[in-house]
């Protein structure tokens, strides 16, 4: 087989087949999948939404909360009907609900529509999900079995990494998720920065670092969505991504269980880091469904970086 016949053979491999030729377990492939083809439920349901938006305009902030709603309730039905799963934590519910009988093995995490104040301005939003075998009330590190996330953008793409390193699937027309980028390694060291929060809220360490990135010739690259600007620094092989702690709200703004958990194992098996600025995300005990952390996450030196400033 010539090279270019293989690289053609290499992009035809579906989702399902490469989870089974990574050897990952079978319930969690399955799982996996069918949290992937939930995937076009909701981007279908934010083209329809949009489609209404532009006849009521005046209804435009009923209908984003609409549709984060219906999100989690696609993710919620089904994951009730897939037989694996046995509790479902969501950001917009209060508490973990029983979706199963008991005796299933996972529990999900969900984002069910990061980003989705940005629907109307037609940048990419996603879903973001993290996969448990024991209970999410542990650090990352001991209960987390995968990770994926889900972007609604010009293409709709899901990254994975069940233990086995971080793969891109892009959605066909054909409605198949096909491999396009398997076994993301990020380099050491990137070339963009996305900065949360107010430069006056700006702990003094942390405006300090973010002046050395800047110095140093990053480029900025912030959207508001937490999905695509971590898919920015992955694709792109590298870069930072920040939500500090802020003076006003210590514990930043971006969730553990359901935006930093999923991404900090996702970045690590892409050769990442993700800390709080101190600890690894991985490794922050979560007490509470809705606790928040600060986060630093993205390629190795930045991430270490980060974490000097912050302990000089
Ligand atoms: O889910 C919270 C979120 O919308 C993230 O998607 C995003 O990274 C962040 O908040 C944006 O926050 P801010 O509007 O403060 O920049
Ligand atoms: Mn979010």
């Amino acid at each position: 087989m010539s090279e270019s016949e293989q690289d053609y053979t290499r992009h035809l491999v579906d989702l399902r087949r490469h989870m089974w030729m990574a050897g990952i377990e079978v319930e969690l492939r399955r799982l996996i999948w069918q949290i992937a083809v939930m995937g076009k439920y909701i981007s279908a349901k934010i083209q329809e939404s949009n489609r209404k938006l532009a006849g009521f305009k005046n209804v435009y902030g009923e209908e984003q909360l609409a549709l984060d709603r219906i999100a989690d309730e696609i993710l919620k039905n089904k994951l009730q009907q897939s037989g694996f799963v046995k509790e479902y934590a969501s950001e917009e519910r209060e508490s973990v609900v029983n979706v199963g009988q008991g005796k299933e093995q996972y529990i999900v995490t969900a984002d069910p529509l990061d980003g989705s104040s940005l629907v109307d301005t037609n940048l990419a939003i996603g879903t973001i999900i993290g996969i448990h075998k024991s209970s999410v009330f542990d650090c990352g590190r001991n209960s987390m079995v995968a990770a994926l996330y889900m972007t609604y953008g010009p293409l709709i793409t899901m990254i994975y990494a069940a233990g086995k390193g971080a793969h891109e699937f892009v959605l066909d027309r054909e409605g198949e998720y096909v491999l396009s980028e398997e076994n993301i390694k990020l380099k050491d060291k990137g070339s963009i920065f996305s900065p949360g929060g107010l430069r006056k809220d700006w702990p003094d360490a942390h405006l300090q670092f973010i002046e050395k990135l800047e110095h140093d010739g990053y480029k900025l690259r912030y959207s508001g969505g937490f999905v695509p600007d971590i898919n920015q620094v992955i694709i792109k092989r590298g870069g930072l991504f920040t939500y500090p702690a802020l003076k006003k709200s210590p514990q930043g703004k971006l969730r553990l269980l359901f935006e930093l958990q999923p991404m900090a194992f996702i970045m690590e098996q892409a050769g990442g880091r993700a800390t709080d600025g101190r600890k690894d995300i991985l490794d922050v005990k979560v007490t509470q469904v809705n606790q928040c952390s600060p986060v630093y996450i993205g390629s190795a030196s930045e991430v270490t970086l980060a974490g000097n400033f912050l302990s000089a």
